[in-house]
Order: C-alpha cells, then sequence, then structure tokens
C-alpha cells in the first residue's frame, strides 16, 4: 500500500484517484473547488463516466479513499502527491501551465519531509525540469523531492477501465530513487510498465495523442477519395487494419476529433515542436484535415436539402464522443452553429450531454428521445455514435420524418439497407445514395 494525494479531481485525478484506491492504496483526492470537494464528499460525481461512482462510493465507504480543499493535508498524508489539474490551450495554441506552476509552489511550501511529486497532466516537454526548479524555490523547509512524470492515457467514456487494465505505465525519472516507489503504486495493475528519462516520459503522450489523431486524419482523408472513387470506406480501413502493423483502431472516418485532449494536444505539440526548431508539417495537415471533414458534411446538407434558412433539422448525438457527457470541442459543434446561423430550426437528442450541451447551445430544442428530435423533420443528422442509435426501429424513425433524409456523421447504418428502406441516406465515403448522391 502506498499513501498518495493527487491534486485536481477532473476527469484524470478523479479517475486516478479512485482506481489507486481500488487496488488497496490509501488516497486523498484535493482540489481547491471547495464546492466540488463539498459535492463529492456528499456522494457526488461531476462527471459521467460508466462505472466511476460505483468505485468512489465502494472506496470512500472503505476508507482507502477521501477529498479534501487543503492542500496540505493531501501533501502531509502523501509519500507521492500527484499533479492532475487542467493544462488549457492558450490562444496561439501554446499550452496554459499557470494550474501545474501553482499546484508545484503549493506542494513545495507544505513539504515537511521526503516527496515524491509525479507529473500527470499532459504538458510540454521540458516540464518536468520546470516543476523541479520551481519546487527547489518555494522548498521553504529544504525537503528532498524527486519530480517525476507519469504521463496517462485514458480516454472518456471507458476511463475506468482503461487505467484498470493499461496498455502500459510511463514513468519518466531523472535518477533511480523514485522508480520503486512508482512501480509499488503501479504493480496491481499488471501492465508492463517503462521507465524512461522524465523528457521522453513527457514526449510519449504528446506523440501519442499526435500520432492517433494521424490515423483519424488519413481515414478521412481516404473517405474522400472513397467518395470520389466509388470505394467504400468501411472496406478500405478493415482491410488495412487487419494488418496488424496498422490496426484498425482510430481509423472510423466521421466527422473528424474533438474533445478536450487531441484539439489542444495536437496544437500544443506543433507550438512545442516549432519552439525547438522544428516545423511539424505533418500535424499542421492532420488539423486541417480534421477542420475539412466538418465543411464537407455540410456540403452535403446543402447540396440535398438546398436551403436550410427555416427549414427544421433534427440532430442525434451531440457529446464529442459516445458514453460521455462531455461537449468540450465536440464535432457537433462545427455542424450545428453553422446551421442555426443560416436559420435552420434544431431539434436535437443526447443520451447523456443534453444539460452540458445547453451551455454551448443555448437555442436550440432538447427533446426526450430520438424519435422525438427525427419527428417532422427535414432532415436527422447524426453527430455522435451512441450505441442506442445503431438499433432504433428504423421504420418507426422513418414514418415520424417529415422527410427520411438522413446525414449520417458516424457510419452507423448501413447503405442499402436505408435505401431498401426509403431512405435518402447520406454517410461517410461509402456508396451512392438512391438520390445519385454522393453518399
Ligand atoms: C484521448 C486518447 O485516446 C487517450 O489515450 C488520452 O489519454 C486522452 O485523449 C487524453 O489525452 O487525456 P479522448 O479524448 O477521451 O482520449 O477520446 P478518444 O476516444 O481518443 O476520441 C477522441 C476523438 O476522436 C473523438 O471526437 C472521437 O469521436 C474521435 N475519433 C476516434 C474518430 O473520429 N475516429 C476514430 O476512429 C476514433
Amino acid at each position: 500500500m502506498v499513501k498518495i494525494s493527487i491534486v485536481g479531481t477532473g476527469y484524470v485525478g478523479l479517475v486516478t484517484g479512485a482506481c489507486f484506491a481500488e487496488v488497496g492504496h490509501q488516497v486523498v483526492c484535493v482540489d481547491n473547488d471547495q464546492k466540488k470537494v463539498a459535492f463529492l464528499q456528499g456522494g457526488g460525481i461531476p462527471i459521467y463516466e460508466p462505472g466511476l461512482e460505483e468505485l468512489v462510493k465502494r472506496n470512500v465507504t472503505a476508507g482507502r479513499l477521501r477529498f479534501t480543499d487543503q492542500i496540505a493535508d493531501g501533501v502531509a498524508h502523501a509519500e507521492v502527491v500527484f499533479i492532475a489539474v487542467p493544462t488549457p490551450p492558450k490562444s496561439d495554441g501554446s499550452v496554459d501551465m499557470t494550474y501545474v506552476e501553482r499546484v508545484a509552489r503549493e506542494i513545495a511550501g507544505a513539504m515537511t519531509e521526503y516527496k515524491i511529486v509525479v507529473d500527470k497532466s499532459t504538458v510540454p516537454v521540458k516540464t518536468g525540469e520546470r516543476v523541479a526548479q520551481t519546487i527547489k524555490r518555494y522548498n521553504k523547509n529544504k525537503c528532498e523531492v524527486d519530480v517525476v512524470s507519469n504521463p496517462e492515457f485514458l480516454r472518456e467514456g471507458c476511463a475506468v477501465a482503461d487505467l484498470m487494465q493499461p496498455d502500459r505505465v510511463v514513468i519518466g525519472v531523472g535518477g533511480d530513487r523514485p522508480v520503486a516507489k512508482l512501480k509499488a503504486i503501479y504493480e496491481p495493475f499488471h501492465a508492463p510498465i517503462i521507465v524512461t528519462d522524465i523528457n521522453s516520459a513527457e514526449l510519449i503522450k504528446h506523440a501519442c495523442n499526435s500520432f492517433l489523431a494521424l490515423k483519424i486524419s488519413y481515414a478521412n482523408a481516404l473517405s474522400v477519395i472513397c467518395e470520389a472513387s466509388g470505394a467504400n470506406i468501411a472496406d478500405v480501413v478493415h482491410g488495412m487494419g487487419l494488418d496488424k502493423r496498422i490496426g484498425r483502431a482510430f481509423l472510423n472516418a466521421g466527422l473528424g476529433y474533438g474533445g478536450s485532449c487531441f484539439p489542444k494536444d495536437i496544437s500544443a505539440f506543433i507550438h512545442i515542436t516549432q519552439e525547438l526548431g522544428y516545423d511539424f508539417r505533418l500535424l499542421r495537415e492532420v488539423e486541417s484535415i480534421n477542420r475539412d471533414q466538418a465543411e464537407r458534411f455540410l456540403k452535403k446538407i446543402h447540396d440535398t436539402l438546398w436551403i436550410v434558412k427555416d427549414k427544421t433539422l433534427g440532430v442525434l448525438g451531440l457529446a464529442f464522443k459516445p458514453n460521455t457527457d462531455d461537449m468540450r470541442l465536440a464535432p457537433s459543434l462545427n455542424i450545428i452553429r453553422p446551421l442555426l446561423k443560416e436559420g435552420a430550426k434544431i431539434k436535437a437528442f443526447d443520451p447523456q450531454a443534453m444539460e452540458k450541451a445547453k451551455e454551448f447551445l443555448p437555442d436550440i430544442e432538447y427533446c426526450q428521445d430520438a424519435y422525438e428530435a427525427a419527428r417532422n423533420v427535414d432532415g436527422l443528422i447524426i453527430c455522435t455514435e451512441w450505441d442506442e442509435f445503431r438499433t432504433l426501429d428504423l421504420e418507426k424513425l422513418k414514418n415520424v420524418m417529415g422527410h427520411p433524409t438522413i446525414f449520417d456523421g458516424r457510419n452507423l447504418y448501413d447503405p442499402k439497407l436505408m435505401n431498401d428502406l426509403g431512405f435518402t441516406y447520406l454517410s461517410i465515403g461509402r456508396r451512392l445514395s438512391p438520390a445519385g448522391q454522393s453518399g
């Protein structure tokens, strides 16, 4: 058992804290947002993440997990203090490191003995050096400290599973002293552990997210070629993915990547590499292909409906991906906002994200279910591939729609089946729709 504190109770901090407690460590989660801490202490969970609520409850009840708004409390408790605070983007694409720096100072000020301080937030390469310098400067009791980089690889929507069964654990250290303790933390997860220098660990994180985004943009670019040539993107990526050197994951063409990680991390990485003297043109193209996907999809809507002003369009799915209520940089926003601007009326349904969506899209109608969102519309747009949309009663859907035209941004249905059912069905990188437009 290791005594751990985690500063920051966002997605990463909260899920990590709960999973560490689950395998037997003693965990204190710290946040300076007193309201949030009170909510967590009262049994509330501020985010929707499958499995998280039960995990937190179980470990709080077992006495392995608690919450505090006092960083000194967290630092006093822990042998190892994790930093898991946000690193939001600045307007120029670089990373705002204010929170990491502040927490480093606060930890330093509260230290009375040797600590291992671990950065888990996604940060630019060389941040570890900065954190170590900051702690040294504000460490009034002159305690020994080791700074470690331990990037996280969890995905929203399956964060608990990703943390409990990680593909690997990356530990970046400046020397051997903290290694045994970090290994003790991760040993119960039975994953390969790789130990590197700090800069390499930090780079691994940005390199992974950028590469995954590159795969998505590659598939999206291929989808354009498929539409132009009459090929089928589903078959193409299936054929590619069976090659073990390529792999099928993250080759789903669609409306492009969104969320709080990829868009931010790719532009941060471009910025960091520029500072290091390299123009990462490949990643600039990844971003540009991603932007084009929304444009191309909007063009399909316009080509089909001609005028959207005063038309009613239904939307299925708002969250940036399924199994989350997160709306940050959701691709749905890149579709809905321009349509609203043009005077379309939007009715939408999302299984989890509607409360959070109201902040981003105050001027649309929110519906009880998918059929309500489709009722009497001029067209139905699918923005997020929630499983429950795959199993909709398509006959019923057609009957409630005023005009059975579907713009499927996530390729949920079989174009032939949709054709046979009498839909005008347009999707991404697949065969012709009955009206002869490219699907
Ligand atoms: C991503 C990474 O997958 C995690 O490994 C990483 O830890 C995390 O960022 C982070 O840096 O914190 P996440 O943003 O939660 O996780 O979600 P993903 O499942 O990676 O999806 C990102 C976006 O790509 C979504 O908008 C999704 O719809 C899109 N996507 C994904 C595609 O368009 N096609 C695909 O084939 C896969």
